[in-house]
C-alpha cells in the first residue's frame, strides 16, 4: 500500500462499446483528501469511467490505480477500500435498507454487533428510518439513491465514489449529507469523487474538477484554473466555464411549432 501514491490515477484509460469510445484515452490524477467533481454532459462517459475506477466494469485499454492499487491487477484491493454508490443503483428489491446494508457491511468484514450499531445513526442522517422495515423495492426513487448512499458509507472507505449522489434527493437530506462528506473529507482525509450536472453545487462543494466531452478529458483543476484556462473573469460562474469548455449545442435547434407566436394546429386527415 502506498499511501504517497494519488488516490485515482488514470493512465490512458480507454472502454469502447463496439465502435463507439466512450472514455478515450483518460489521464487522470486526483490527489487524496479533496472532494473532486467529475462533470461532463449527458453520455460524456462519466459513469463509464466511476464503473471502471470501482472495478464494475472492465476497461479495453490503458490502466488505472484506486488508492494506489492497479484496478485490473488488484480489484480487490481497491474494493476493500472504497464505497460506490453506482448509476444503476444494483440493490436487492427484495430486502429492507436495512438488510441491504447490513449484507454489504458484512462483506466488508464488519462484525454484526458494529453494523448494528452504524446503521440506526445512517438512518437517520438520511431520514430513512420511517422505511427501515420496508422492501427497497417499495420506496421512492431518492429513498432507493440514499439506500445505496448508505451502503457506500457503512464501511468508512478511504476513497468514495458517487455517481450524481444529490439526483433526486431533497434539500433537507442533500445539506445533510454534504455536511457528512465535508466531514468525513476534513475528519478523517477521505476521497469523494462523484459526479454531477449541478453546476451551482459543484462550485460551492468542489475542491477540484474535472470535465470530460465525448470521452475526452477537456479540464481539469480548481475553479479559478479552469477560469483562467479560457480566460474568463474572475466572477465567471463554473455554468460559464464549462459551457465555454464543452461548447453549447442544441440552441439553434428549430422549435418553431413550440416557440412561435402564432402555432398551426394540425389539421385532420379528410
Ligand atoms: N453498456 C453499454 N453499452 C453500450 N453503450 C454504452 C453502455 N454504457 C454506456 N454506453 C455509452 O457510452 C457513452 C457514455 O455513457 P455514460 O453512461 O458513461 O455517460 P454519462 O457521462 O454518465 O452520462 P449521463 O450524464 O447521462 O449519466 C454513451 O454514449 C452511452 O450510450
Ligand atoms: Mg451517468
Amino acid at each position: 500500500m502506498n499511501n504517497q501514491s494519488p488516490a485515482i490515477k488514470t493512465d490512458n484509460l480507454t472502454r469502447k462499446f463496439g465502435d463507439l469510445t466512450a472514455v478515450d484515452h483518460l489521464n487522470l490524477s486526483v490527489e487524496r483528501g479533496i472532494i473532486f467533481g467529475f462533470l461532463g454532459p449527458n453520455g460524456a462517459g462519466k459513469s463509464t469511467t466511476i464503473n471502471m475506477l470501482t472495478a464494475l466494469l472492465p476497461a479495453t485499454s490503458g490502466s488505472a490505480g484506486v488508492g494506489g492499487f492497479d484496478i485490473q491487477k488488484e480489484p480487490l484491493e481497491v474494493k476493500r477500500r472504497i464505497g460506490v454508490a453506482p448509476e444503476g443503483l444494483s440493490l436487492y428489491q427484495r430486502l429492507t435498507a436495512s438488510e441491504q446494508i447490513e449484507l454489504v457491511g458484512r462483506l466488508h468484514g464488519l462484525t454484526h454487533a458494529e453494523i448494528e450499531r452504524r446503521i440506526p445513526p445512517l438512518l437517520d442522517m438520511l431520514e430513512l428510518e420511517d422505511a427501515v422495515d420496508k422492501m427497497i423495492i417499495d420506496y421512492s426513487h431518492g429513498m432507493r439513491k440514499k439506500t445505496a448512499l448508505a451502503c457506500a458509507l457503512i464501511h468508512a472507505p478511504e476513497i468514495l465514489f458517487l455517481d450524481e449522489p444529490f439526483e433526486g434527493i431533497d434539500p433537507i437530506s442533500t445539506r445533510a449529507i454534504k455536511k457528512l462528506l465535508r466531514d468525513m473529507r476534513t475528519g478523517r482525509g477521505t476521497t469523494i469523487f462523484f459526479s454531477t450536472h449541478v453546476m451551482e453545487l459543484a462550485e460551492r462543494f468542489c475542491d477540484q474538477v474535472g470535465i470530460i466531452n465525448k470521452g475526452q478529458l477537456i479540464g481539469t483543476g480548481s475553479i479559478p484554473e479552469l477560469r483562467r484556462r479560457v480566460n474568463l473573469s474572475e466572477d465567471a460562474s463554473l455554468e460559464d466555464v464549462f459551457l465555454q469548455m464543452v461548447g453549447t449545442q442544441g440552441e439553434e435547434a428549430e422549435l418553431d411549432w413550440l416557440t412561435a407566436e402564432s402555432v398551426q394546429m394540425p389539421q385532420k386527415d379528410v
